[in-house]
């Protein structure tokens, strides 16, 4: 099939990992709606971030595959990457919680560190054996998290800035960047590296704080704002994210890193009182009204880094990439979103949730 999207661009056959989850999916969507004759094959061990329902609407497409499968399973990811021709690995799977890393790191070490190794290693024996290794692609996408904490006046974190990582989480994170540095190094293997800020839109698992927010603001329940709420976010529209890897898979230099970021740090007290105004503005039947009645400052979060900010100058002028979402449309959208989506998120908050819950917020 010709691709009348882009005519001189050569198709790709990708290997989405963690394509069920949050981010994953929005890529999935947007991939599958700007290549629609490209081949995407998605491998997600659906764990409870994961939701084949992100998909649904996708369902039945020729060009797409689903395989629920772990990528610490050797076997399986050979078997994919051989039997699709994949020439693209694009990475998203991970253990992505921050609060689930405190209160159990093992989990993070596995799938981020473990998991992205087995990866390289079997994208690695692929790519040797392929007819034409130089369209070939690894594509690890990771988190501004792992340069650590900004003090509110230091300057933004450049792709040259120290990794200084602070939780399981992060750590887990970084070392996985380590490996995949390491990958084209050592090996030639073209791999790329994004580094991105806080996202957020459709999709988004509700223990992260803005889905949280939406979710309790439309159910009446208390907002848990942690410590003083002056933690700053430079939070970006998952819609930019996808862009922007679109564009460094395309025109993105092997062995090279991209920050990504949308300049939009905001307080986390600042963004919760932004979605209590929306909610009160496009919800009809609030339980609560004002929303901001229901914030509470709970607990910090133990080794809570303050702020995060990206310089994203090189993405924009080595590359051409910018966002097109500004944080007020984008999180208008997403409060929307999760108004017409009920029936996406209740059946989210499960037992599971509801016992995970309790243990932070006890
Ligand atoms: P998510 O938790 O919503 O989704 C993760 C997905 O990976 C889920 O579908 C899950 O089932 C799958 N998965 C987990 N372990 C797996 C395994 N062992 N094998 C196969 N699949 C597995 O995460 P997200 O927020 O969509 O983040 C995606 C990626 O982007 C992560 O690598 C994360 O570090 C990175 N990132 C996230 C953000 C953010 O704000 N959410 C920002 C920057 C970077
Ligand atoms: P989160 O969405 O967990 O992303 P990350 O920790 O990866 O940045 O949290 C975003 C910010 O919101 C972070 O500073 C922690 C804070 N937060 C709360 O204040 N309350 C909450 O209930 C949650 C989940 C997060």
């Amino acid at each position: 099939m010709v691709d009348q999207t882009m005519p001189t661009r050569v198709p790709r056959k990708l290997i989405v990992t963690g394509g069920a989850g949050f981010i994953g999916a929005n890529f999935v969507h947007h991939w599958c709606q700007t290549y629609p004759g490209d081949r995407v094959v998605v491998l997600d061990a659906l764990t409870y971030a994961g939701n084949r329902s992100n998909l649904a609407s996708l369902e039945g497409k020729a060009n797409l595959r689903f395989v629920e499968g772990d990528i610490c399973d050797r076997v399986l990811v050979d078997e994919l990457l051989q039997t699709e021709a994949i020439d693209t690995l694009v990475h998203f799977a991970a253990e992505s919680h921050v609060d689930r890393s405190i209160l159990g790191p093992a989990a993070f070490v596995q799938t981020n560190v473990v998991g992205t190794f087995t990866l390289l290693e079997a994208f690695r024996q692929h790519w040797l054996g392929a007819d034409q290794p130089d369209h070939y692609r690894f594509h690890h996408v990771s988190t501004d998290e792992v340069y650590g904490s900004l003090e509110m006046d230091d300057p933004a974190f450049n792709e040259k800035t120290p990794y200084a990582p602070n939780s399981p989480y992060s750590a887990s994170k970084a070392g996985s960047d380590h490996l995949v540095r390491a990958y084209f190094h050592t090996y030639g293997m073209p791999t790329l590296i994004t580094n991105c800020s806080n996202n957020y839109g459709p999709y988004h698992f509700p223990e992260k704080l803005i889905p949280l927010m939406c979710i309790n603001i439309l159910m009446g329940k208390p907002l848990p704002v942690y410590g003083d709420g002056q933690n700053v976010r430079d939070w970006l529209y998952v819609g930019d994210h996808c862009s922007a890897i679109d564009t460094v898979v395309h025109r993105g230099t092997p062995g090279e890193t991209y920050n990504i970021g949308g300049n939009n740090e905001v307080k986390n007290i600042d963004l919760v009182q932004m979605l209590c105004e929306l909610m009160n503005e496009l919800a009809p039947d609030l339980p609560v009204r004002p929303a901001q009645n229901l914030i509470t400052f709970v607990k910090d979060r133990p080794g809570h880094d303050r702020r995060y900010a990206i310089d994203a100058t090189k993405i924009r002028t080595e590359l051409g990439w910018t966002p097109a979402e500004t944080v007020e449309g984008g999180l208008r959208r997403t409060v929307e979103w999760f108004l017409h989506h009920q029936e996406w998120w209740q059946p989210l908050l499960s037992e599971e949730y509801q016992a995970y819950y309790r243990q932070v917020y006890a």
